[in-house]
């Protein structure tokens, strides 16, 4: 039975939290990179990039589109699953908008098909892609709220003190 999921914030390092499911704010190749992409490989270790690398010589052989998001384990983290989407890199795409937002709408909808109840957002796009902070967080806050979906709790992680706030206001 889908419904909308509850819109938590939460400050601080996204790989730490007990969730069922953590979302990557990853590149198309899914090999890595900067920001969360490398915290969430250092923290989880090897086996989450050798799940992608089998992704890449399979289902992505050009890589994962912008906008689309796929799952793996989650090696040593504490979730079960890394839901690995790419975001548009701002001012590079007409439709960069609705790509971010199918950014989050997708990955619910692989949190739906793997059977995770709650997920862990990092702020897709807002750092290396520079996504204008202000309107990264409505993407994030209007798609999480408004897709229905059978997780029950989306938690939108916002590593900086300054974020976590305009968040909260945005949130009301
Ligand atoms: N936990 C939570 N949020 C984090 C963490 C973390 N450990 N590290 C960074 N962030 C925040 C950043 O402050 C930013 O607000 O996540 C948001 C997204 O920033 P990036 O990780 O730079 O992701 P993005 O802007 O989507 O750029 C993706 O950067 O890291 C590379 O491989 C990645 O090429 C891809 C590109």
């Amino acid at each position: 039975m889908s419904s909308h999921a509850r819109v938590d914030l939460h400050r601080g390092d996204i790989t730490r939290l007990p969730v069922d499911a953590v979302v990557n704010a990853a590149n198309s190749s899914l090999l890595g990179g900067g920001g969360v992409d490398e915290a969430i490989h250092r923290a989880g270790g090897p086996t989450i990039l050798a799940e992608c690398r089998e992704l890449r010589g399979s289902r992505f052989p050009d890589g994962l589109p912008t906008g689309q998001a796929v799952a793996t384990g989650a090696g040593d983290l504490p979730a079960r699953w890394v839901i690995h989407t790419v975001g548009p890199v701002h001012g590079t795409t007409p439709d960069g908008a609705q790509r971010l937002a199918d950014c989050y709408s997708h990955s619910l909808e692989v949190a739906d098909e793997v059977g995770a109840r709650t997920v862990a957002f990092p702020l897709i796009s807002a750092g290396a892609y520079g996504w204008p902070l202000e309107d990264a967080v409505r993407t994030a806050l209007t798609t999480l709220g408004g897709t229905r979906t059978t997780v029950e709790t989306a938690t939108l992680v916002l590593f900086d003190e300054e974020t976590f706030r305009l968040a909260e206001a945005l949130r009301g």
